[in-house]
């Protein structure tokens, strides 16, 4: 077990690095319990619809000046115009990620990035973020994306498709599922980041997830960033919880 002194985390900052915990609160309040409870890990903290139209941009830079790396996870999906003026406020608030849909088409994706570059000339001392690429969400079966949404053939073929527009459009990288990791590096090269939820560590309760791995194999798949919410903020003890999970990752 990784020991921590005093709030401070001796284990392996890297591999924290790669540890996103999702902020699904609906206050603020709320977050900072958990926030407290994680004092001292490195670990990145993702804020999500439901805590971002509460909180807003202040909780951003309460979680900026913490030192927390923030995953901005919005989703954006729009005309252009309006994505290039989103990601430019976003990126003004000194956030380390955030997405938008791959769905959107590689105009709206380059966008994002432009907006994300705009603020930054204007403003040197930010830093570009990485912008990801939403490509199938993984409540979509295939029978849905097929019957309903139009898109013909396997839910993988389409992700693959919809990771090769984003690294086309200039994004890093993609959420997917950790089973489809490996693919994509294949398919976009290795540096083109994978942000995977659906962890589950082995024996764990699968709750909403279907198709999941456990922390060291979407490391050993080539996942760069590992979302991990119910099985550390559902947990008794949530800070040990995720010193265990990242144990298992350090281990991979
Ligand atoms: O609790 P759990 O580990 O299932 O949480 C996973 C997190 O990842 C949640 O914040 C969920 O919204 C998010 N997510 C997901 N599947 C996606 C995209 C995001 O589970 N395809």
């Amino acid at each position: 077990m990784e020991s921590l002194t005093n709030g401070t985390y001796s284990g392996d900052a890297a591999m924290a690095g790669r540890l996103m915990i999702p902020l699904d609160y609906p206050d603020a309040a709320r977050a900072r319990v958990l926030m407290e409870q994680l004092k001292g890990i490195p670990c990145y903290m993702k804020v999500g619809m439901q805590l971002f139209y509460a909180a807003g941009p202040d909780f951003v830079r309460e979680l900026k000046d913490s030192g927390y790396s923030v995953f901005l996870d919005v989703k954006m999906h729009d005309i252009p115009n309006t994505v290039r003026g989103g990601a430019e406020s976003i990126t003004r608030l000194g956030v380390d990620m955030f997405n938008v849909h791959a769905s959107g088409g590689t105009a709206m994706m380059a966008a994002a990035l432009e907006g994300a570059e705009k603020a930054i000339a204007a403003d040197p001392s930010l830093k570009l973020p990485l912008i990801i690429a939403v490509t199938q969400l993984t409540s979509t079966s295939q029978q849905v994306m097929n019957d309903e949404i139009g898109i013909p053939g396997a839910v993988e073929d389409a992700v693959i498709r919809y990771a090769k527009l984003a690294a086309a459009s200039g994004l890093h990288g993609v959420v997917a599922s950790p089973q489809e990791s490996a693919a994509i590096a294949l398919a976009c090269g290795p540096a083109f980041r994978t942000v995977t939820p659906g962890i589950r560590p082995a024996g764990a309760s699968l709750d909403d997830q279907s198709r999941v791995m456990t922390p060291g194999q979407a490391i050993r798949q080539g996942s760069h960033y590992l979302v991990v919410g119910r099985p550390i903020t559902a947990a008794a003890d949530p800070r040990a919880a995720a010193l265990t999970i990242l144990e298992e990752m350090s281990q991979a």
